[in-house]
């Protein structure tokens, strides 16, 4: 029998998914299909020349999903359902990270080269955005 949902404490805070590389002698590819990452995919945009010690982030979004991936570099990520906050270091081109609506999310130490591909399943949209971490909280 299912159990009764009781909240965001038993939704994932974010998901790993494998990205394995089509390589051959020459080098190695990296293909993103929409079924893999089970998103339809309506917007990609990329993070590059973050400055030492900057902070980026501090937000959650109320629909947005994306997939995030450091295809050089690495950075560490802050994610928090409003229970449970964890950090995890994102350093590869073959590892995506999925994060799902209401999660807030923070980047820091950022590498000198590190750019940060994120893949999204919206059109940007300054309205799906919660920007204050209290107004977040509150939202549970
Ligand atoms: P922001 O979401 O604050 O960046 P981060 O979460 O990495 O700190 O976005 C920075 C600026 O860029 C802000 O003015 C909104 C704008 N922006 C767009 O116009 N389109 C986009 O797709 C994104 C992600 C941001």
């Amino acid at each position: 029998m299912l159990g009764a949902f009781t909240g965001y404490s038993e939704v994932p805070l974010y998901q790993m998914v494998d990205l394995p590389p089509l390589g051959d002698d020459r080098g190695s590819l990296v293909s993103v299909e929409d079924y893999a990452i089970g998103f339809p995919v309506k917007r990609v945009y990329y993070i590059f020349h973050t400055k030492e010690g900057v902070k980026r982030g501090g937000h959650a979004h109320r629909r947005l999903r994306q997939l995030v991936v450091a295809v050089t570099g690495s950075c560490e990520f802050i994610l928090d359902n409003g229970i449970k906050r964890e950090t995890l270091k994102l350093d590869s081109p073959t590892e995506g990270l999925v994060i799902g609506p209401m999660t807030w999310r923070e980047m820091q130490n950022f590498s000198e080269n590190c750019v940060l591909v994120v893949i999204a399943s919206e059109n940007y949209d300054e309205s799906d955005y919660i920007r204050d971490y209290e107004d977040f909280k509150n939202m549970f």
